[in-house]
């Protein structure tokens, strides 16, 4: 068994958009410049947004936080987002998900315009990247994509199973991984919470992306030898023992899957860390498009 470690594969990815980032500067341009936007104090989003703009200053880009009380209403930040498409310093931005229940997320996503939508929630972006035109991809089917090309995974008429689909990440890879090129060409099933018998076509999988969010879903005896696991489920048990009171698991049984799996991802340390990796180099390619269409 071997493991994909996304840490590792993020960092050398981070590494090399710095050295991009690092020429950029030595020719006095601009750097690249990602701002994010939170509403609220939701626990999980001020990690990964706070986690995003870390990185982008580990990297060398300019980063904004844009962080609204909880009772922003929907008109302050769509006035909020046609703001950060009118700013022209801004190279990408993201409205960091999920939205207060008072927001329509669908209107908000609509108003971020496609040129800035590093996330690639946009439906110009999401359909572009169904008809396999240039556009963002969504970070973290990205950066799954990429983990499985930089270990020389086959997936070449491979079958995958997708598990979830939700417009983050199942329904995207899904789409992705049954194209042309590295890391696609799969034969894919996508399956959700209506599908009959989960298990009978797990079994089949020679590769299996589980994007659930339940704890210990997938078990030794769902899979067959061999198999490659993508587990994107990070859930956060409460734990009192440990200091942040809570630890943070995926959608497989590590242990178990993984002694019958060829390749794995382990969580914390997997698939996490490349959705960073990737929403950086989204932002990289925006700068590098603005400029080409000045
Ligand atoms: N919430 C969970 N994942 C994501 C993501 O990739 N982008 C944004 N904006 N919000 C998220």
């Amino acid at each position: 068994m071997e493991i994909l470690d996304g840490k590792k594969i993020s960092n050398q990815i981070k590494d090399e958009i710095a050295v991009e980032v690092a020429q950029i500067k030595e020719r006095g341009e601009k750097v690249p410049h990602l701002a994010a936007v939170l509403v609220g104090n939701d626990g999980a989003s001020l990690t990964y947004v706070g986690s995003k703009v870390r990185s982008c200053r580990k990297i060398g880009f300019d980063s904004t936080l844009v962080h609204l009380p909880e009772e922003t209403t929907e008109e302050e930040l769509l006035a909020q987002v046609e703001a950060l498409n009118a700013n022209k310093d801004i190279d990408g931005y993201i409205v960091q998900l999920p939205l207060p229940k008072h927001i329509d997320e669908q209107k908000v996503l609509m108003a971020v315009h496609p040129d800035k939508d590093v996330d690639g929630f946009h439906p110009t972006n999401f359909g572009k990247m169904a008809l396999d035109m240039q556009s963002f991809i969504p970070a973290t089917p990205f950066g799954i994509m990429e983990l499985l090309r930089r270990y020389n995974v086959e997936t070449e008429g491979k079958h995958t199973v997708v598990i979830g689909r939700s417009h983050i990440v199942g329904r995207p890879i899904s789409i992705l991984m049954s194209q042309k090129g590295k890391a696609a060409n799969s034969t894919v099933t996508l399956t959700h919470s209506r599908t009959k018998d989960i298990k009978e076509l797990t079994l089949q999988a020679d590769i299996i992306v589980s994007a659930l969010g339940v704890p210990n879903f997938l078990k030794a005896d769902m899979v067959k030898d061999n198999v490659v696991v993508i587990d994107v489920g990070i859930t956060r048990v409460p734990d009192d023992t440990r200091e942040r009171g809570y630890y943070i698991t995926g959608d497989v049984d590590f242990e178990n899957v993984g002694k019958k799996a060829s390749f794995i991802t382990p969580v914390p340390g997997g698939v996490g860390p490349m959705t960073i990796a990737m929403l950086l180099k989204n932002t990289l390619l925006a700068r590098e498009r603005h400029r080409m269409n000045k």
